[in-house]
């Protein structure tokens, strides 16, 4: 069974053309020990699922699903106080914007000791747990690169820099030993050893943990170190789904070709200076969304049919959403 379980998730918004499906059927799974990418450009949706994921979405939005389950429990069903036990002690969540998403009345420090989780503090005196939480601090932070912990520890968050907030947040996250971490974008904006030491520690936590992942990213390069699967997003919709192998071998979406094409580290073939492959134009706003397929006016094999959405079809775990696929199977 998998561990999340998302069937036709949509999230309607509404805008100032009235309510638009900003997320439409949206459909992944993730189970024990997977590492899944989650990939699409700037405004497909990505950060949407996650909010969706663990319940953060604004109030008045419609969220509807077939299923969102976690371990076979409908997230969609729980009360608030149950939900949020599941994100407390089993799905970890590094926002996008990390800064924005710490206490700015708080220190790292303290922000960091409510995070780990009693358990893992043990029983004794409160000095013996004290002193067991002081060290679980200084060893996460360890993990992660930040060297300077005793600064680190009593500064506020708008007094250090975003990479260390980054870190941080990666930190904390990873505190509670959960089953499942979704990391939205974690790795932006990070300089290229940092990044090999954080993707390192997420593959190890995987391998000694057992730790599923969610990795929202636009980083192809990084994706391809760290996941065995992906799910490919186009403006609210899934696209192409499977194993990672799978869909750099045999695209079968248009959109999934063009972003795999874009990507120089993908593609072996490419001298350093050639001109990336990008589809031409850009993903439409949420008030001017086309009919049917969403790529239909970037598309170079759109046809008439596209108007009308393509059905999910799938072969051997690889499932794609398109009237025209690049391959057909037979
Ligand atoms: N709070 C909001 N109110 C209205 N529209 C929103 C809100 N948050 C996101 N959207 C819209 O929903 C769509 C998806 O946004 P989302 O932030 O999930 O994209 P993303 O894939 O995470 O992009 P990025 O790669 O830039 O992080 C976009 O069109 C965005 O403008
Ligand atoms: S359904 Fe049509 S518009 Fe959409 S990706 Fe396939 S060919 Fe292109
Ligand atoms: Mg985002």
């Amino acid at each position: 069974m998998p561990l999340l379980d998302i069937k036709n998730l949509t999230l309607e918004i509404e805008t100032t053309n009235g309510w638009v499906k900003a997320l439409d059927k949206i459909s992944l799974t993730i189970a024990p020990k997977e590492i899944r990418a989650l990939v699409g450009e700037s405004g497909s949706g990505k950060s949407l699922i996650v909010k969706a994921i663990v319940g953060a979405i604004n109030e008045g939005w419609r969220l509807t699903a077939d299923r969102l389950n976690w371990g076979g429990k409908d997230l969609l069903m729980l009360s608030d106080e149950e939900r949020r036990q599941i994100t407390r002690e089993d799905i970890a969540v590094i926002f996008q914007n990390p800064t924005h998403s710490l206490d700015p009345t708080a220190t790292l420090g303290e922000q960091l000791e409510e995070a780990i989780p009693d358990h893992l503090i043990g029983k004794g005196w409160y000095w013996e747990r004290r002193q067991r939480r002081n060290e679980i601090v200084a060893s996460q932070l360890h993990k992660v690169g930040i060297k300077e912990h005793d600064a680190c520890v009593s500064s506020y968050p708008h007094q250090i820099p975003d990479d260390i907030c980054q870190k941080f947040m990666i930190a904390m996250a990873l505190a509670s030993e959960p089953k499942l971490l979704i990391a939205d974008d974690p790795t932006k904006g990070m300089e290229t050893t940092t990044k090999i030491q954080i993707l390192k520690l997420l593959s190890r936590l995987n391998e000694t943990k057992e730790l599923s992942i969610l990795f929202v990213s636009h980083d192809l390069l990084a994706i391809a170190s760290l996941a065995e699967t992906m799910t490919v997003l186009y403006c609210g919709q899934t696209v192409e789904s499977g194993r990672l192998m799978q869909l750099r071998r045999r695209p079968l979406h248009p959109y999934t070709k063009a972003l795999l094409d874009s990507a120089p580290s993908f593609r072996k073939d490419l001298l350093p200076k050639t001109e990336l492959n990008a589809l031409e134009g850009t993903i439409p706003t949420l008030q001017n969304l086309p009919a049917g397929c969403r790529l239909g006016p970037r598309c170079p094999r759109a046809q008439k049919e596209c108007v009308k959405m393509p059905e999910v079809r799938y072969i051997q775990n690889h499932y794609y959403s398109c009237h025209f696929p690049l391959h057909r199977y037979k």
